[in-house]
């Protein structure tokens, strides 16, 4: 049946972190409105709290008492959130915290040396025993860096630009490809020096550095709305519109993809808000190519690839997806995890190191899928499910919730 109407997203992920991050630093009370309801967003939330940073609920909005980090008595529990424990280590280390960090067992086979290299380089003192969690950050005198990444990480990017804000020299980060840029746009509009041209970042030292306090709403995230947009691709007759979503050309790789091969694609309007673009999407089914993407490309839809590999399925012909091996060290080896259930449902895949090629269109059929308790598996293959009709079983349902705690409910909805 293919689905129509409107729908409307919580807040990015991604920006919902930071916002909790710089309005815990920033002097006075920040408003968000539109967080993020994952559970992911709710470790980040915790963490700050527990670094006494007073954070209140409203109907529709929280405010956070920014000004002021203490040391947490207890070590601070990241659950399944990279976002949170890297970014956050920077965050805490450059303001002089002593903190020690935790995660569950996917976090904790997680690697982390891409972010103490660095950070150790600007002088953070740091305990880590294998470059995998629990770390412990000390008091440490922060310096400044020149730093050329080889790693396509916006968190990696983002754990050494909010140490910075704590160091008392310039900081220079280069990337090796575009990766999501929000920390420097929300920093950009909340005052600091930060100046970004291409892959290069500076953030220049001010001897008095304060970031003011906020009020914003945050965009709806392009990543569930992906899920979404997916079906509307499949399905034919299918038209839906995605409302107030990020429209960021670091996070809109998916849907470039999608018009790409065919899929009807249409911003209807575009406006900017606190630093970002959000737009309305609207997509309907028109046809489907296969799929040809790189490492250049991967960054801006890292986390859409197991909406891709559902895609490729459906495409007529041979779909190639390169220079993506950062997926293997992802929530799990996401590459492994696309290419086991796609096999059980009968699609014709071929894994590679860095990625995988799919040839199709098959018919999917119902399946046992195995989610390797990672939520964008659990969507990705649900949607499968839903295009092809096919019933699918998942292992573990409830971890949806890690990004969108509410999307078997806006699937059901949907799909009535
Ligand atoms: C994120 C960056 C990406 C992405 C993750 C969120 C962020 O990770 O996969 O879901 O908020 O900075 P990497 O930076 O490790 O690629």
């Amino acid at each position: 049946m293919p689905i129509k109407g409107e729908i409307k997203f919580p807040g990015d992920k991604s920006i919902s972190h930071r916002l909790l991050m710089l309005a815990s630093l920033a002097k006075g009370n920040s408003l968000i409105y539109n967080i993020s309801s994952g559970q992911d967003v709710i470790s980040t939330r915790n963490c700050l709290e527990s670094c006494g940073i007073l954070i209140t609920d409203k109907k529709d909005h929280l405010i956070v008492q920014g000004g002021g980090f203490k040391s947490p008595i207890k070590p601070l529990d990241c659950g399944n959130s990279g976002t949170t424990v890297r970014l956050l280590i920077g965050l805490l280390v450059g303001q002089g915290i002593e903190a020690e960090f935790y995660g569950d067992k996917s976090l904790s086979s997680r690697p982390m040396n891409r972010i103490l290299q660095p950070l150790r380089k600007m002088g953070a003192m740091i305990k880590c025993n294998n470059g995998k969690l629990p770390i412990k950050i000390k008091k440490s005198k922060i310096k400044g860096i020149h730093y050329k990444s080889l790693i396509p990480s916006a968190q990696l990017k983002s754990a050494i630009v909010l140490t910075g804000l704590g160091a008392k020299k310039n900081i220079r980060y280069i990337e090796p490809f575009k990766s999501r840029d929000h920390t420097e746009n929300l920093l950009k509009f909340l005052g600091t020096d930060i100046h970004v041209k291409d892959l290069d970042i500076n953030l220049k030292f001010r001897t008095s550095l304060t970031l003011r306090n906020f009020n914003i709403t945050v965009p709806g995230d392009p990543s569930t709305a992906s899920f979404f947009a997916t079906i509307a691709a499949i399905i034919p007759g299918s038209r839906i519109t995605l409302k107030k979503i990020l429209y960021n050309e670091t996070r809109t790789g998916f849907f470039k993809l999608l018009k790409k091969i065919g899929v009807g694609i249409e911003w209807v309007s575009k406006w900017k808000e606190s630093g970002e673009t959000l737009g309305d999407l609207k997509v309907f089914y028109k046809n489907l190519n296969p799929i040809n993407i790189n490492e250049k490309l991967i960054p801006s839809l890292i986390d859409e690839i197991p909406l891709v590999a559902i895609l490729a399925t459906q495409a007529k012909g041979q779909s190639k997806v390169r220079g993506a091996e950062e997926l293997r060290v992802k929530e799990c080896d996401r590459i492994m995890a696309i290419c086991y259930n796609l096999k059980n449902m009968g699609a014709n895949v071929l894994e590679k190191d860095d990625g995988f090629f799919i040839d199709g269109p098959s018919k999917l059929k119902s399946a046992n899928i195995k989610t390797f308790n990672d939520h964008r598996i659990a969507m990705a293959f649900s949607v499968a499910g839903v295009i092809s009709k096919s019933k699918v079983e998942l292992d573990k349902p409830s971890c949806v919730s890690v990004s969108y705690p509410e999307f078997f409910d806006t699937i059901n909805k949907v799909m009535t």
